[in-house]
């Protein structure tokens, strides 16, 4: 059994119920691009909302943490890894959280005592020395020696501001070397495998710390590292996660992994992360923008690497990793399987589209280094534009070269490009040429009504989770508990469809964001808004904070049809709609 399988059968043992990964890119939390760590998807529930499947929870979540995306090609960085999280919601705390991180430890895994060491939160401020930690792993048997007290690294927070507390970590002893009797926990041959955060805390965006209505416990352990920690291997991508794609590489270019660790280290890395967004349900495309961006960003940089070993571009060297990939993930993750194809055409159409490029690029970046010490923004931007060479390559092998790129004479430029085609974008829609745009508004905001409805016809906590809008459909995901049964959904439509057919206008009023929120508006995130917000009413069926655009009155909106109505996620059902030209 792999570390994956053993760990949630551990905690199954102990009463936890098995939560399914969320998708890798947030539906519900615009702030970040993708969820870094297993607790994000979980955040509304350690903030106090019942969680569907109890009070104990365990899962593998597919992580995506992109600000070390440069950093690949070293022995241990990676854009995508699993997280393996243990939660307590309000249930127990940290006497059962340790003994049993202990229990999995040194009898699932049968690592010896002797190589684990923890540190533990040294107390600062308000907060106070978690001697209950201390004291815990004492009693365990873990000598006071190799309990380090820090404050620095043992108080944990997904970003600036959300659920936190005070953490204990554990480390293992990953050297032939003897290990020493005291704890350094700046000895890189101690790794960190384990980080147990007792969550009682919430900080806000000015810094104010409060008590959280329970007290939570969350746990994170990468598989990656855990794994190469376990099996003995100093290059992660020498643990067997790794060893099928690396010797496929290997066998495609023909030549060894030794000597070609970067390079195939970025090929491999890349192309998994890339293959899991574009497998996502959010249906993410390479794209100049966001997570798009960063798609096509780890995209040409594989590509950019598979040159450099040498590989045939004409070749489907990037289907045959993609498929080992989701050969070997599909059963922990069906959406790999569903989207096979979409993969595929996704890494196919955007290597061709770089590769058209890529030649006449580098030979274009030759050009514009020759001699200097420096890349002027106006070349860095030429390479972008005529190139496709995102800046991040650029700037990558000009480094290479030991040249600088002027970043700032970049992203000037890059500014006055994006106010024009802004510009261009608007013009065209002013004069009337908005085409799909006017169909994705009236999507908009039959998205309001339909989310209005929900509360009226299901239950007034329905709350809106994500949304998704093309000109063909619109998606909506809502918290609820159950599949919506026939009568529901029909009501549901009648419902909208009332309110179509009865012409309400829709207004729009900028005010404070607290008198938004207590005038009863409706919103997703609140802490995520500025301080000053626009509010959206359809008379009084609606209100809610949004950026808009929306029609001026209900009665443009048309057929409103409900066509597809399943579970999203946990405790999350999921609407597809149509609206019909009558
Ligand atoms: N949320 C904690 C982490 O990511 C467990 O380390």
């Amino acid at each position: 059994m792999n570390l994956k399988d053993k760990y949630i059968e551990f905690f199954v043992s102990k009463g936890h119920k098995q939560i399914p990964s969320a998708p890798v890119v947030p539906e519900n939390d615009p702030s970040v691009l993708f969820n870094t760590a297993g607790m994000q998807p979980l955040i509304p529930y350690l903030m106090g909302q019942t969680h569907p499947y109890g009070t104990r929870l365990v899962d593998y979540q597919k992580c995506v943490r992109t600000n070390d995306l440069d950093s690949v090609g070293d022995t241990t960085h990676h854009t995508f890894f699993e997280m393996l999280g243990n939660w307590s919601l309000g249930d127990y705390f940290k006497d059962e959280s340790i003994e049993w991180s202990f229990e999995f430890l040194t009898k699932t895994l049968g690592i010896p005592v002797d190589r684990l060491a923890v540190t533990v939160y040294a107390g600062e401020g308000d907060i106070p020395f978690d001697e209950v930690s201390y004291n815990k792993w004492k009693s365990l048997g873990i000598s006071e020696d190799r309990i380090a007290k820090t404050v620095e690294d043992n108080f944990w927070i997904a970003g600036e501001s959300g659920p936190c507390g005070p953490d204990t970590e554990i480390f293992y002893f990953r050297s032939t070397d003897t290990v020493p009797e005291v704890f350094d926990p700046s000895d890189e041959r101690w790794v960190e495998i384990w980080n147990n955060v007792f969550m009682e805390f919430m900080k806000d965006k000015d810094g104010n710390i409060s008590l959280l209505p329970k007290q939570n416990v969350d746990t994170g352990m990468g598989v990656e590292r855990t794994t190469a920690v376990l099996e003995g291997v100093l290059d992660n991508y020498k643990s067997s996660i790794w060893s099928d794609v690396i010797d496929l590489i290997s066998n495609i270019s023909g030549l060894p992994y030794e000597g070609n660790e970067k390079s195939m280290r970025i090929i491999a890395d890349h192309l998994r992360t890339a293959v899991f967004i574009s497998a996502d349900p959010s249906g993410i495309k390479p794209s100049n923008t966001d997570q798009g961006y960063i798609l096509r960003r780890l995209i040409r940089r594989a590509i950019r690497h598979a040159k450099s070993l040498g590989i045939d571009e004409f070749s489907d060297w990037e289907q045959q990793i993609a498929r080992i990939i989701i050969n070997k993930y599909k059963s922990y993750y069906k959406e790999l399987e569903e989207n096979e194809s979409i993969v595929l055409d996704v890494l196919r159409d955007e290597k061709e589209r770089f590769s058209k490029t890529l030649v006449k690029g580098l030979r274009e970046f030759e050009k514009v280094v020759n001699n200097s010490k420096l890349i002027d923004g106006e070349s860095a931007f030429h390479l972008y534009d005529t190139y496709g060479f995102p800046i991040e390559l650029t700037i990558e092998l000009a480094s290479e070269r030991g040249i600088r790129v002027d970043e700032e004479g970049f992203s000037k430029r890059f500014k006055e490009h994006q106010e024009l085609s802004r510009t261009a974008s608007a013009g065209k829609f002013k004069g009337g040429l908005a085409g799909d745009s006017e169909v994705e508004i009236k999507y908009h905001t039959a998205t309001h009504l339909l989310n209005a409805a929900l509360k009226i016809v299901v239950n007034k906590d329905v709350h809106q989770k994500g949304s998704n809008i093309t000109s063909e459909r619109m998606r909506f995901d809502f918290s609820c508990d159950h599949k919506l049964s026939d009568e529901e959904k029909m009501k549901t439509e009648e419902l909208v469809n009332k309110w179509i057919k009865a012409g309400i206008d829709v207004t729009v009023e900028e005010m404070p964001k607290e008198e938004a929120i207590k005038s009863g508006a409706e919103c997703m995130f609140i802490e995520k808004y500025p301080d000053i917000v626009t509010v959206y009413s359809i008379g009084d069926v609606s209100k809610e904070l949004c950026g808009g655009p929306h029609v001026s009155n209900t009665s443009e909106l048309g057929l409103f049809k409900i066509t597809k109505e399943e579970s999203s996620s946990t405790g999350v059902r999921r609407i597809k709609a149509v609206l019909i030209d009558e």
